[in-house]
């Protein structure tokens, strides 16, 4: 029996999630996998419900779960809140209960979509990388860090890692790399960061046990342009927790839409939080018109990397792709092609994927 936690979150979460999870029990049922799906609060709606982002309740049925596939969590209500407080601080709490220390973001331009990117067609042809992301140490959990009013009005915070925390992602990167073309880029800021100086010092030594990649260094504000100018030359991308961040959402704007990218945060066992980049955009919550393709493509991820299906990943990668020719979200929104609310698109992916190509639909153009 699989059990798979649900965690819908707040804003747009709610919405695309039941869209993936159609997806998801209809995989699951397709290969004959006995599953249990259960749904828990986080963020904003579990600060409504019982004062707090991340209910114990919800971490302890997140450690006993096989997945746990996240919505998206925060919002405008919450944004006055004291950052210990805030819907942010559940999801952060939560990879950082489930040690989930890689976070991996394939970014990968699907040949329907190619108009779609902010790039000339050329530059984003065949765009297909995975920044390796560090998410449970650095900027964002480091301590010192805080705030005070007196004496001096100031803030801090702290960018720490330990060897074995950059060994530990390297590693992951060094394996994804091997199992693909065998190239990586190792991201920092080592002209100015002694993190970075140690960062690199660490992947160097690595490097050694992996002959078969090749490694090259860039410092991060060079890597930003390089996804912009030249993302074709990325395979690998290794990263720390911040700047992995923003350079992920960089490639929303390759692929044509943030709305499109998935994720899975994985701990050592192999265990993972999967959910899409996107966050929670509030001005879209509740209208029936967010893209739910990346919540469906991290149900493509958990199947993958935490049920080891990967011939049903494969399936809903190939119903999504063959569903964008009949109909789009609206951030897809192309000439000659019909603009689908989040549910009706998720009704087109299912009858992708049961096989039943629309017969009352008909191609869109607007590839
Ligand atoms: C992401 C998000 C989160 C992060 C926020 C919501 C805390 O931006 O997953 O990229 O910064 O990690
Ligand atoms: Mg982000």
């Amino acid at each position: 029996m699989k059990h798979i936690l649900i965690l819908p979150g707040d804003g747009i979460g709610p919405e695309v999630t039941s869209q993936a999870v159609r997806i998801l029990q209809t995989v699951l049922s397709h290969h004959q996998v006995i599953y249990q799906l259960d749904e828990a609060l986080i963020g904003g709606a579990a600060l409504d419900a019982c004062g707090e982002p991340l209910p114990q309740d919800t971490l302890h049925r997140a450690q006993q779960a096989d997945a746990v596939l996240l919505g998206a969590v925060g919002g405008p209500r919450w944004d006055q809140l004291p950052a210990g407080q805030r819907p942010e601080r559940g999801l952060l709490a939560l990879r950082a209960g489930l040690c989930c220390f890689a976070n991996l973001r394939p970014i990968k331009v699907m040949a329907p979509l190619l108009s779609q990117s902010a790039l000339k067609n050329q530059r984003a042809l065949g765009v297909d990388l995975v920044v390796v992301r560090e998410l449970t140490g650095g900027l964002y959990f480091s301590e010192p860090r805080g705030m005070q009013r007196e004496p001096t009005v100031a803030a801090w915070n702290t960018m720490r890692y330990e060897a074995a925390e950059i060994d530990r992602i390297a590693q992951v990167a060094f394996q994804l790399a091997e199992r693909r073309s065998g190239k990586l880029v190792s991201v920092d800021k080592a002209n100015v960061l002694e993190v970075s100086r140690l960062w690199r010092e660490r992947v160097d030594r690595l490097a050694h046990d992996h002959p078969g990649v090749a490694v090259q260094h860039q410092y991060v504000d060079n890597a930003a342009m390089q996804l912009v100018l030249a993302p074709q030359q990325f395979d690998v991308l290794l990263t720390e927790n911040m700047f992995g961040d923003i350079l992920s959402d960089v490639g929303g704007a390759v692929v044509g839409s943030l709305g499109l990218l998935p994720s899975a945060s994985l701990n050592a066992q192999g265990k993972g939080i999967y959910e899409p980049l996107h966050g929670t955009a509030p001005d879209l919550a509740g209208r029936d018109v967010a893209n739910p393709i990346g919540a469906m493509l991290s149900v493509a991820m958990l199947l993958d990397h935490g049920l080891g299906m990967p011939a049903a990943a494969q399936a809903v990668r190939t119903a999504v792709e063959q569903a964008l020719r009949y109909g789009r979200t609206a951030d897809l929104a192309a000439e000659g092609m019909p603009v689908l609310g989040t549910m009706a698109f998720g009704d087109l992916v299912l009858q992708v994927l049961h096989d039943e190509v629309p017969k009352d639909r008909k191609e869109g153009q607007g590839a």
